[in-house]
């Protein structure tokens, strides 16, 4: 079935402190979006890419991120919402306009995941419906309490860190989305609303350098992982 990706790209990315979202910041020469953008173009079992922008940049990020650079595989660039799951839902109803079978959902802020993760997370969800990329967690997890009070520990030896890209067959993804609007339901990750429905989804393990560019140190340690080759 036809395979599509929709790339979250309408965050406001104020906590990297820029005043043009992140998405537009240079990586290695290049914004941060198209640096994605490249690697979802190198990913063969992805057949095209819906990018999803903050509501009015639609011309600025075809112009910016995707027309200079031949991403052949960007069939469109569509405005986003408030929160990240109407942003994701925007794109996968374009996705489904252009006949996809199966979404792979992957942060624009994520360029350093590599084709052959996609393809293993792509392998898993062919045998569930569902799978997403995820490292087991390193260091222990507390929740906090009132002034940053450790209230308890969490058991480390279950927890997982999760990444994207995270793929999901289309009408399961769709049928979440819609049942968690419906029930203004909101999660931080697209999972967690098929999960919430008792579906199942595969952990895969992903990579620790696959990180996701938050701060001004992350893009400065994305470039170190890209090594000098590239800067
Ligand atoms: O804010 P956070 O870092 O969790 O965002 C993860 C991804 O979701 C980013 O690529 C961001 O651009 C995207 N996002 C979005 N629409 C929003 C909020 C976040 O597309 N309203």
């Amino acid at each position: 079935g036809m395979v599509v990706a929709v790339v979250p790209a309408a965050g406001a990315g104020t906590r990297l402190g820029g005043e043009r979202p992140k998405q537009f910041l240079p990586l290695a020469g290049r914004p941060l979006l198209t640096r994605t953008l490249m690697v979802l173009e190198a990913t063969p079992q992805v057949q095209a890419v819906v990018v999803v922008c903050p509501p009015g940049a639609e011309d600025e990020t075809w112009r910016a991120c995707v027309e200079p650079y031949g991403l052949a595989k960007v069939a469109a660039v569509v405005p986003g919402g408030a929160q990240r799951q109407d942003s994701v839902a925007a794109g996968v109803a374009r996705a489904a306009r252009l006949g996809a079978e199966w979404l792979v959902v992957h942060d624009a802020a994520r360029p350093l995941a590599r084709p052959e993760l996609f393809a293993r997370v792509l392998a898993a969800a062919a045998q569930t419906g569902a799978a997403i990329a995820a490292v087991p967690a390193a260091d222990t997890i507390k929740q906090a309490g009132e002034g940053d009070l450790a209230q308890s520990t969490l058991d480390r030896s279950q927890l997982w860190l999760v990444q994207t890209p995270q793929v999901f067959r289309r009408d399961l993804l769709e049928r979440a989305l819609a049942q968690a609007t419906a029930d203004g339901f909101y999660a931080t990750d697209e999972a967690g609303l098929v999960e919430r429905m008792g579906e199942k989804v595969k952990l895969v393990m992903g990579s620790r350098d696959n990180l996701k560019i938050t701060t001004p140190e992350d893009l400065a340690l994305a470039q170190g992982i890209m090594g000098p080759a590239m800067r």
